[in-house]
């Protein structure tokens, strides 16, 4: 089935937050804030620090929000795929559309207990550059990942 990538519209808020929502919360059991926030908080934090901030990027499949990428410059601020649709190339999707806007490089940032998400990124090329302790409120353990073009890497 095919992924479509299309570029975030205001109209899509409640549809993509009720996704990233779910699959926030479906990821990451061990991060007692992220189950505590409401939906309304939710809505607040996308709409007025995720969309303020970065360009964001939709997968739809079959007219559905399936996924979304914010990007910010070469940050990956964040990537998220719907739980029913995890497994199924909508990642790999949004990741080329990440590279098509940033080919110079990417840098993310992954909670360390986060393995599923840190084995797709290290097929993909991304590397470890430090590990250290995401920003309050969560204030988990994490770990930053560089991704840059073949002919850098093997430059050097
Ligand atoms: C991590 C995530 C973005 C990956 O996207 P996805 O659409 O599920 O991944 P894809 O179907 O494109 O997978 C591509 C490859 O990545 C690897 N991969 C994906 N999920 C994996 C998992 N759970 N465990 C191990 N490898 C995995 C596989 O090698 C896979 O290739 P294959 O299907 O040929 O085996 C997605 O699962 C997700 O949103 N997870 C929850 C939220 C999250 O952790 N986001 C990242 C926050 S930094």
């Amino acid at each position: 089935m095919t992924v479509e990538i299309e570029r975030y519209r205001p109209e899509a808020l409640v549809e993509t937050v009720s996704m990233w929502r779910a699959s926030k919360r479906s990821a990451f059991p061990y991060v007692a804030v992220i189950q505590q926030y409401t939906l309304e908080d939710d809505l607040g934090y996308f709409r007025d620090s995720v969309v303020a901030k970065c360009e964001v990027w939709l997968a739809r499949r079959e007219g559905r929000v399936v996924g979304m990428l914010a990007l910010n410059g070469g940050l990956i601020d964040q990537l998220f795929v719907a739980v029913e649709a995890q497994g199924t190339g909508v990642g790999t999707a949004l990741l080329r559309k990440a590279i098509d806007r940033s080919p110079e490089g990417l840098v993310l940032f992954t909670f360390r207990k986060n393995r599923p998400a840190r084995a797709f990124y290290e097929k993909y090329g991304f590397r470890i550059v430090r590990f250290g302790v995401s920003a309050p409120p969560e204030r988990e353990p994490d770990v930053e990942y560089r991704w840059t073009p073949k002919r850098d890497r093997e430059a050097g």
